[in-house]
């Protein structure tokens, strides 16, 4: 047994790592960026969004623990730059969180899929992590060390009225970090998928054209566990998790942040009130 392995809680679960959070200005990635550096991580925001990002990084700390690069993950050269970035201005890559994604079009039925819109959400949320995590991989397998993260969703696991372009984006991606896992395991690198149940971040009170507060309303009420409504800060909690040491021999974990929605079956009257 570790020395430490009773000891008081630590507060700082992430001190001496690195990490590089795509989509980390807004949402799911800005409670991430948060609370990694709560915890004690140097971070790198990276994101479409300059002026957000920028005045995230400048509110959560000192440019030698926090800072932003302008990234789209679907263009090669910007996240091999973010991940050099990281690498030069912090000395190493610990934590990769492949987290940037959009939602796309809401249609669910594959006649009125919209072709454009389906190679565009495969290419930001599929393509883009793809990019992530071979970038990531540059820098980790010769540290023989790191932790691939992704944002998935309760839509890599569940299926039916979701759009096509979405499911088969967050389906792919549970592949893409299976792969990656058996792959990076021989380096000591550690890969694993956040997937969350419906959060009301900006993508989704866009996409519903609801405001936060009626979005999560709509959200609880059609969710699994009664008298919670899940937050990006629970989805962040997951994240600091598997980022950590506490998580240190967890490799190829699709965590699923849902209340246990995957698991309720409509046949059996899901959505039951108590
Ligand atoms: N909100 C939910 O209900 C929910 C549920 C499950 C999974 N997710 C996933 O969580 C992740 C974060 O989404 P969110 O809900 O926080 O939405 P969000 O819109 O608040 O944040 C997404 C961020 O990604 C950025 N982004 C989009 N395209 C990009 C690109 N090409 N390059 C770089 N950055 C880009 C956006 O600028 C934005 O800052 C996504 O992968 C999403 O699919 C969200």
């Amino acid at each position: 047994m570790g020395s430490d392995f009773c000891a008081p809680t630590v507060t700082k679960a992430l001190e001496g790592k690195v990490a590089l959070i795509t989509g980390g200005a807004s949402g799911i990635g800005e409670s991430v960026a948060r609370l990694f550096v709560h915890h004690g991580a140097k971070v790198l925001i990276a994101d479409l969004q300059d002026k957000l990002g920028q005045s995230l990084a400048a509110e959560l700390g000192p440019q030698e623990t926090v800072s932003f690069v302008h990234c789209n993950v679907t263009v090669d050269s910007d996240v091999a730059n973010a991940v050099d970035t990281a690498v030069s201005r912090y000395g190493q890559l610990d934590v990769m969180y492949n987290n940037a994604g959009i939602g796309g079009n809401l249609d669910t039925t594959i006649l009125n899929s919209d072709n454009a819109d389906f190679k565009k959400v495969l290419e930001i949320n599929l393509f883009g992590s793809f990019l992530g995590a071979k970038h990531a991989a540059r820098v980790m397998i010769p540290a023989r060390k790191g932790c691939i993260l992704f944002t998935g969703s309760v839509a890599s696991s569940i299926s039916g009225d979701l759009s096509y372009a979405y499911k088969a984006s967050k389906h792919a991606m549970l592949g893409l970090a299976n792969n990656l896992t058996v792959e990076m395991g021989k380096y000591g690198i550690r890969v694993n998928t956040v997937s969350p149940y419906g959060v009301a971040t900006p993508m989704v009170t866009r996409g519903m054209q609801m405001d936060k507060a009626a979005a999560e309303e709509f959200m609880s009420a059609a969710g699994n566990l009664r008298g919670a409504v899940l937050e990006p800060e629970d989805v962040a909690r997951a994240a600091l998790y598997l980022a950590s040491d506490a998580a240190k021999y967890v490799s190829g974990l699709n965590l699923i942040v849902d209340g246990g929605h995957n698991h309720n079956h409509p046949l059996f009257g899901s959505s039951a009130q108590a």
